[in-house]
């Protein structure tokens, strides 16, 4: 679903390359957890895998038809990441001005899913994240659990064949991460969806099927 390799990315103005030769991937259905040390890049990898940033060289095979992003002009490549990738960010992004609901449908708007299916489909994955009845309500009235767990159902409604957690439950106390996190993978593996979820956290990536640790050397 996800095949990495030999992929190279120096930040500009930078003294030596973030990571290179980096080579991995992610299995249908798989779920990967990512950690390393803050500023070994993480972030700079998964933004790369997402086409936000662009990598120097080597290539990403993103899905069922593995289409390389790291190849693809800038149309391309949005059109891959809103068909194919689901991103939950740690600082959640769910949009100020837009209803609960709104913002989950955001990715089936994206992805040209007709409009008379957003509810259904909608309602499904507040139902599945445990906030039914929240679609309404404007995000600025919801806890920081609760916000997560909308950025979740948003990552997962076009169901798409990768998932990229940034550091999901960086912002929440402990139990409520441990809650999310529990409540991401459920969805996920019930998805059959693919997934790299950085953490810093044991616990979270004692929960996924496999461990990549990003050092300044390459993957362990
Ligand atoms: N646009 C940029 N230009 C120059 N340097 C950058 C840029 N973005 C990130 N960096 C640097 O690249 C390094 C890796 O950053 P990155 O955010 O990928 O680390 P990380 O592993 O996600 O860290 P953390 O665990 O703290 O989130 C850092 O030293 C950072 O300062
Ligand atoms: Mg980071």
């Amino acid at each position: 679903m996800l095949t990495v390799t030999d992929l190279a990315k120096r930040h500009r103005r930078a003294r030596r390359p973030l990571f290179s030769a980096l080579d991995f991937s992610v299995a249908a259905g798989e779920i990967v957890a990512l950690v390393g040390e803050s500023g070994v890049g993480k972030s700079t990898l998964l933004n790369c895998i997402a086409g936000l940033e662009t990598a120097d060289s080597g290539s990403i095979a993103i899905g069922p038809q593995a289409l390389d992003i790291v190849r693809l002009d800038e149309s391309a490549r949005a059109a891959l990441r809103a068909r194919s990738i689901g991103f939950v960010f740690q600082a959640f992004h769910v949009l100020p001005t837009l209803t609960v609901a709104q913002n989950i449908g955001v990715p089936l708007l994206l992805c040209g899913i007709p409009t008379s299916e957003h509810p259904a489909r909608t309602q499904a994955l507040l139902d599945g994240v445990g906030l039914a009845g929240f679609g309404p309500r404007w995000p600025a009235s919801l806890s920081g659990g609760e916000l997560q767990r909308v950025a979740i159902a948003r990552a997962l409604v076009h169901r798409p064949a990768l998932i990229l957690a940034d550091e999901p439950t960086g912002n929440l106390d402990p139990r409520t991460a441990d809650e999310v996190l529990a409540l991401l993978l459920e969805r996920v593996r019930e998805q059959q969806t693919s997934a790299l979820v950085v953490t810093h956290s044991q616990h979270v990536a004692q929960c996924c099927d496999r461990t990549l640790t990003l050092t300044p050397d390459g993957l362990r």
